[in-house]
């Protein structure tokens, strides 16, 4: 059995609903993995910060944060050996020093779950907040596109430099398994591209315009699932769906693309008597992200298509994503996401601290 502590940057939707589902399966996570996780820190940016090497109670974090109240209230610095600023830290300092105090206890253990909000002119914070944990010694997981999409390679380099994990799979899809499903099981295929529908908000959006519904209407949903990015025009500009293209381009084909450096246009064109005359014709409108190989170089686009309605694509209805790779031993290989939402991508956090226990030695 090994002990995973925990140092939570970000503590949103996401966060929060990764600690309960991690509460939900310690069990199994104790019987089937050897592993347990403690939650030794957590910082936002705007709730308060709480640290305690003993492990914090999570599940009460979240509800006194859901409540309107600030984490620190439950900050135990004095659980801390040595050096701590007296005063809230920013995302790398209270990195370095939660780093600092976890390895004097136990040294390679600590990752940081980082889920704070996507950037998309740079992908900071959470590129600093990556690297930082690289550079401390800590192992990484997170759910924000801007490491992938930004800075792959760099990143990829410090973590393998350092013998560190760096897991991102709830970038894209949520917890359907893309990057570790890749990793884990196409060994010796080679990806030359891929096509797909993965952001949820714009697709949610189109099924419920070809049903007769209003844009604002859907997008309202979309919010308050708290699937929409804190800022809206993120998905529906189609710079989620860029950043998750030059996130997979990245990482699936060798890419070094920004989502500034995808062909991307959103659904402004797009009113519901035009998405409606396109469905009575026979075919389905998608927001479809593409990205190729040819030779040295990897193109990207982000735009709404007319699709024929056979096509797996344009199956895809409501928060449905679908991901096809194109590869030279398999065809195309196509993963669909049926259903997706928070829970989903809380799991897809979990599903990478699985992945870094099962590169670590059994104690
Ligand atoms: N929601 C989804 O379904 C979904 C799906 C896949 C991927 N993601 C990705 O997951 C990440 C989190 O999404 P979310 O829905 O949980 O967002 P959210 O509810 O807006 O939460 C973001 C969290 O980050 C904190 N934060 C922001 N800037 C920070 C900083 N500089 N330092 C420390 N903390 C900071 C916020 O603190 P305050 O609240 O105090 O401001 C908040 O706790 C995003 O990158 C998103 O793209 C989300």
């Amino acid at each position: 059995m090994i002990t995973l502590d925990l140092a939570l940057v970000g503590f949103g939707h996401v966060g929060r609903r990764f600690v309960r589902l991690l509460d939900e399966r310690a069990e199994q996570l104790r019987r089937e993995h050897s592993v347990e996780c403690r939650v030794i820190g957590i910082c936002t940016r705007r709730h308060g910060t709480a640290r305690n090497l003993a492990g914090l109670d999570a599940r009460a974090a979240a509800s006194l944060v859901e409540e309107g109240g600030s984490l620190s209230a439950i900050d135990a610095p004095d659980s801390m050996p040595g050096r701590l600023a007296a005063v809230p830290p920013d995302g790398p300092t209270f990195i370095r020093d939660l780093a600092t105090a976890a390895h004097a206890r136990q040294h390679g253990r600590m990752v940081v779950v980082e889920t704070t909000v996507l950037d998309i002119t740079a992908g900071q914070p959470a590129i600093a907040h990556v690297k930082t944990a690289l550079e401390s010694d800590a192992h990484v997981v997170t759910a924000n596109k801007g490491p992938a999409a930004f800075a792959y390679q760099e990143l990829d380099l410090l973590a393998r430099g350092a013998g560190r994990g760096f897991y991102f799979e709830g970038a894209v899809m949520d917890g359907i398994p893309i990057f570790n499903l890749v990793r884990e099981t196409l060994p010796a295929v080679k990806l030359t591209g891929f096509r797909g529908v993965v952001n949820s908000t714009t697709n949610y959006i189109i099924s419920a315009m070809e049903d007769g519904r209003e844009f604002d209407e859907a997008l309202a949903e979309m919010q308050a699932a708290g699937i929409a990015e804190a800022d809206p025009s993120l998905d529906v500009d189609g710079w989620d769906a860029a950043a998750k293209t030059a996130a997979l381009a990245n990482v699936l084909l060798g890419a070094r693309l920004t989502p500034q450096d995808v062909d991307r246009t959103g659904l402004a064109d797009w009113s519901g008597a035009r998405i409606r005359e396109v469905a009575a014709a026979g075919r389905r409108v998608k927001l479809v992200a593409r990205a190729r190989r040819e030779g040295a170089t990897v193109s990207a686009v982000v735009g709404a298509e007319e699709l024929d309605a056979a096509d797996l694509l344009a199956t895809l209805r409501e928060q449905q994503n679908a991901l096809v790779l194109e590869t030279d031993v398999l065809g195309d290989v196509a993963i669909v996401q049926l259903g997706g939402g928070l829970t989903q991508t809380a799991y897809a956090l979990l599903s990478d601290l699985v992945a870094l226990r099962r590169t670590l030695p059994f104690a």
